[in-house]
Order: structure tokens, then C-alpha cells, then sequence
């Protein structure tokens, strides 16, 4: 029984009654960039998350990047973010010119550690940029507490988090912008790349649209050092059909979650913990094990497809050279060796959850 770790195709049949037509009405209306479906789907995104605006752009990483130089983040800045992530998190604020100060994580939920984040606090800290990682929301309210306390900007990066909730708002709406990315593979996923920055404060939302189109408000008129970052109109058309369908999805990935918890239960292996803090919507299914190594080889052997997110710390990427020798994070650094991911999707069916969760347990204990 071949699985991969995202299925795409099952989820394209589902939906594909819905989708073809809007498709190619969206073909025939020929306006490929800027046309209605994104000024919809931005309008929607901002009322499902209960935000004042939401600005549409090119990628998750576009967003990070936006939300970054809208709050001003430049050379000489500071920012906090987490070393076990993927690496836009990070490589936006260096791109900024600015330098990400890595804080470890709590080791169950995988987030940022506020407590460490408190004790990195220094006069060059410009913002916090907490991760929800696997779709669990960071703990954002003593995050914000910090951020009220010293000035500083909270800029979610929720891009695996789409529809998570935390204290009453939806994940990307609690801090002072949220981004989000819409990659094929992500809970909510285009057919291409596209992302989100949402935010109710009405300055930093002009500041990410001007930054979004060549620094320009009115066209042919630049007033600073933008981008060409811009949501197409066939991805719009594409997430409008699957943000009516976001929360059924995410209750049915939490539904696939219980059930790999259920059949991993006293079993040694560390499953997801939620940490009731919001609600978790599992974009990834990710459990911790001594033998990862022996479970991935078994899961790849049975065509069963499996990831390590991630395998390196950003602090040990080799794109940040000595910069980190001496920084160490032990239970990030930790969790690169022991975490696995498993397929988890809306969809994914009890008899393949039982045949994965099979094999898996086999390696565990073999
Ligand atoms: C945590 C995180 N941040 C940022 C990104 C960047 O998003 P994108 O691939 O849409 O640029 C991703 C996903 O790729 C991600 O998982």
C-alpha cells in the first residue's frame, strides 16, 4: 500500500466538481494578476481570521519578508525566533539585515519557550517571531505580554497553522501581523505558491501593500525599496474552494491525529502533545522515537512516505558559518536526532492510518 506523505491527488478529486469550473471561468476572464478572486480571497482570509485586513502576496516567505520591513526591521535590528523551523523564518530577518537571535524551544510542543525568550531580551530586540509548529499555536500571550513590556512587534509566523485558534482569535490574528503560506503541501495549499500577512493595525497593512508593489502606492510612483510579490488569480480561485472547506479539514486532521495517538499509546513513542493553550490542526502528524532512523527506512521500504521536519537547525545551517558555533540549543538540537513526521491529510483513511501506525510501531520496537 503505497502512501505519500501528502496527498494531493485524493484531495484534487474531492474537490474537483468545485474547482474546474471557477478554473476555467477564471481562464476565460483572462485577468491572470490583480483580477477579483484575490481582492475576494483576501477579504475572506481577513474575515475568517477576524482581522482588519489581509494583504495577499507571492509566498509564506514574501509575507515573513513584508511583515518584516513594515515594522522596519533593518541592519543592526535583533529579532527572536526559534532554530527548529524551516528556514524562512529566519533567512527573512537576515534578509532584512538584521540578525535572528535563536531561542530554544519547549520540548513538547515544539515552540518557542518564553521563558528564554524573556532572557534574550537586549536593547537591539526589535520583535518576536514565534512559529506554530505543525499547526499548535506558540504560547502568544506571555509572547505579547514581553512584546508590550519592550516595545517590540509579535509577528506570527503561522504558515503551518491556518485556522488554529488561540485565546479566542484564529492563529496569525493575535499578534501585530500574521503571515501565512499557502505551498501545495500546507493545510490550506494553492496549486502553486502564494501567502497571506494579516493585521488589524490599518499602517503596517498600507505599509506591507506598498512594500508588496515596488514600494508604490500610485503607480509609476516609488517611495521605497519594494518587491513584485503578488498572489495570482488562479491561486486565488484555487484557495477560495479550499478556504470553504478549512475547518472540516482541519477537524478531520485532528480526527487522523487521535487516531495515531490512540494506536502509539503506551508504546515508548512520544506523540503529539497539545498543550491546551489553542487548538492544535495538525498540519503535521510528528512523533518522537530513539529509533527514528530505522522507522523512516521502514515506512520508505514500504512506500510509505515520511519527512524530518527538520533536520537541521537553522543555528547549524551552513549558510550562517561560525556565526552560532558557540550558541547552543539542547533541546532543539535534541529533536533534530529523535522527530519524524507521518502522512496526515483530511483524508487519509482508517485502514491506511492502521497499516502506517503498523509499521511504524515494528521499527519502534524492533
Ligand atoms: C514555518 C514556515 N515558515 C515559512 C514558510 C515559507 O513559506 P513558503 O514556502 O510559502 O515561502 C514555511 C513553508 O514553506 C514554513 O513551514
Amino acid at each position: 500500500m503505497n502512501i505519500p506523505m501528502v496527498d494531493l491527488k485524493a484531495e484534487y478529486e474531492l474537490l474537483q466538481d468545485e474547482l474546474n469550473p471557477v478554473l476555467l471561468a477564471a481562464l476565460a476572464a483572462t485577468q491572470y494578476i490583480g483580477g477579483p478572486n484575490v481582492r475576494a480571497f483576501e477579504q475572506e482570509v481577513a474575515a475568517y481570521c477576524g482581522s482588519r485586513h489581509a494583504i495577499a502576496c507571492a509566498s509564506g516567505t514574501d509575507a515573513l519578508l513584508l511583515a518584516l520591513r513594515a515594522c522596519g526591521i533593518q541592519a543592526g535590528d535583533e529579532v527572536i525566533t526559534t532554530a527548529f523551523t524551516f528556514l524562512a523564518s529566519a533567512s527573512t530577518i537576515s534578509l532584512c539585515g538584521a540578525r535572528p537571535v535563536f531561542v530554544d524551544i519547549d520540548p513538547l510542543s515544539y515552540n518557542l519557550d518564553p521563558a528564554q525568550v524573556a532572557a534574550a531580551i537586549g536593547p537591539r530586540t526589535r520583535a518576536i517571531v514565534p512559529v506554530h509548529l505543525y499547526g499548535q499555536p506558540a504560547r502568544l500571550e506571555p509572547l505579547a505580554a514581553l512584546c508590550r513590556q519592550h516595545g517590540l512587534h509579535l509577528i506570527e509566523d503561522a504558515a503551518q497553522s491556518f485556522g488554529a485558534d488561540y485565546g479566542g482569535k484564529k492563529s496569525g490574528a493575535y499578534g501585530d501581523l500574521g503571515c501565512f503560506s499557502f505551498y501545495p503541501s500546507k493545510n490550506l495549499g494553492a496549486f502553486g505558491d502564494g501567502g497571506m500577512v494579516v493585521t488589524d493595525d490599518d499602517r503596517l497593512a498600507a505599509q506591507v501593500r506598498v512594500l508588496a508593489s515596488h514600494g508604490s502606492r500610485v503607480r509609476y510612483h516609488h517611495e521605497v525599496l519594494g518587491y513584485n510579490s503578488r498572489l495570482d488569480e488562479l491561486q486565488a480561485v484555487v484557495l477560495r474552494v479550499k478556504l470553504k472547506r478549512i475547518d472540516e479539514f482541519n477537524r478531520l486532521r485532528r480526527c487522523v491525529a487521535h487516531a495515531y495517538n490512540a494506536r502509539f499509546a503506551g508504546s515508548g513513542i512520544v506523540t503529539p502533545h497539545e498543550d491546551g493553550h489553542g487548538r492544535h490542526v495538525f498540519h503535521q502528524y510528528t512523533v518522537q522515537s530513539e529509533r527514528r532512523d530505522a522507522i523512516a527506512a521502514a515506512l520508505t521500504g514500504a512506500g510509505v512516505g515520511n519527512a524530518i521536519y527538520y533536520p537541521i537547525a537553522l543555528h547549524r545551517q551552513e549558510l550562517y558559518g561560525q556565526q552560532y558555533a558557540a550558541l547552543e540549543l539542547p533541546v532543539t538540537e535534541r529533536m533534530v536526532q529523535k522527530v519524524i513526521s507521518l502522512p496526515i491529510s483530511p483524508l487519509l483513511k482508517p485502514n491506511q492510518i492502521d497499516h502506517i501506525a503498523d509499521l511504524v510501531l515494528a521499527a519502534h520496537h524492533a
